[in-house]
């Protein structure tokens, strides 16, 4: 199996180190790592935030493991060259178009939501974003209306082929949970999500022992933070998953612990934390690494098919977070401080203890 590591900008560098450190501790055979850049890292090396040499690399490769990207000195540039653009390229060009972001309570971390402690304690949601169209990748631009004023336009566009596929990844995503899919669109203002409705619809005749609802997105953006046990699997197309997911990763506390993976139909993926590359702390050695590390037991369960490794890491994690160890940004009282580098020390070590009994 080949690894394509594109560790990024920002905590990006840090947080990845860690995570290739856990892997590493698991000595499993056959693996290949290959470094590459990508975002403001390659732009200022290279010219471009997704050089040819990454691409290769990431075309040769079956899992992508991701850091961040993003960097404030790029912020200028025209927006085919800032350091986005390259996770956008990468989610193109692999055909990654189902994106799981899981978002469950660790046990012990509820001090750190902003939510109740007992309605904290409840969040165990997977949400299912299409990564691959939507009002991201739709016709855009900038030009001149007829009285002369500057408007900017990007289309929102799904077709059924793109929503069918999605929507089988989230039916089957629910009949491996509690079998509850939510459907979340903007189906009582947008054609494009009365065609998503139509389609879930259609769909769930195959499925029937998945319960299928629909909510508007600003409903489910209020009850999430409302009462989140009432969702098990959530689908939905690429802007409001993009919003939804950031929403619900805070809710467990930090989004400094919300892994992710894009996949392909043929099961190559890429694997990410949920968060960006924090430019403000970046070299301080304060970033969570758990996001990227859990990213690493995603990558073993979904491509690599090592399942039990994959349990194996978030045991580790929920071990270590049992110690009370806590970087700043899930930090409590009567916890005891950890840095990027003691908290994957730890998660080593336990994972080593586990090998090893
Ligand atoms: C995410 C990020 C990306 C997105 C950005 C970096 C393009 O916010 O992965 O959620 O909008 O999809
Ligand atoms: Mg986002």
């Amino acid at each position: 199996m080949h690894i394509a590591v594109l560790a990024g900008d920002g905590i990006g560098q840090e947080i990845m180190v860690e995570a290739l450190r856990v892997l590493g501790a698991m000595d499993l055979p056959d693996l290949c790592l290959d470094h590459a850049d990508v975002g403001g890292a390659a732009y200022h090396k290279h010219g471009h935030p997704l050089p040819p040499e990454t691409l290769e690399l990431v075309e040769a490769a079956d899992a992508v493991l991701f850091g961040a990207v993003g960097d404030p000195s790029c912020d200028n540039l025209e927006r085919h060259l800032r350091p986005e653009q390259a996770v956008l390229g990468l989610r193109k060009e692999m055909e990654t178009f189902a994106n799981l972001r899981p978002a469950k309570m660790f046990a012990g971390m509820e001090d750190a939501s902003g939510l109740k402690p007992e309605i904290a304690r409840t969040i165990d949601i997977v949400i299912v974003r299409e990564l691959n169209g939507d009002v991201y990748f739709g016709e855009k631009g900038m030009r001149k209306t007829a009285d002369g004023l500057r408007e900017g336009y990007d289309v929102m566009s799904y077709d059924e082929s793109e929503v069918r596929r999605i929507g089988h990844v989230a039916f089957k995503t629910a009949m491996g949970r509690g079998k509850r899919l939510c459907s979340v669109d903007k189906a009582n203002v947008l054609e494009t999500s009365q065609l998503w409705r139509d389609v879930m619809i259609e769909l769930s005749a195959e499925y029937p022992e998945v319960e299928l609802s629909h909510m508007y997105v600003d409903n489910a953006a209020m009850q999430l933070v409302r009462e989140p046990k009432q969702f098990d699997v959530v689908v939905t197309g690429n802007m409001f998953g993009d919003i939804l997911s950031d929403a619900a990763a805070m809710l467990t506390g930090s989004i400094g612990m919300l892994p992710s993976a894009s996949l392909a139909e043929d099961g190559s993926g890429m694997y990410e934390p949920c968060h960006g590359s924090a430019p403000d702390i970046a070299g301080e050695g304060s970033a969570n690494p758990l996001a990227t590390i859990l990213s690493v037991a995603m990558m073993l369960r979904y491509t690599l098919n090592v399942p039990d490794a994959a349990d194996a890491i978030e045991a580790a994690v929920s071990r270590v977070l049992d110690q009370g160890l806590r970087t700043p940004d899930i930090f409590s009282e009567g916890c005891t401080p950890a840095s990027t580098v003691e908290m994957g020390d730890a998660v080593v070590e336990e994972l080593v203890a586990a090998m090893a009994s």
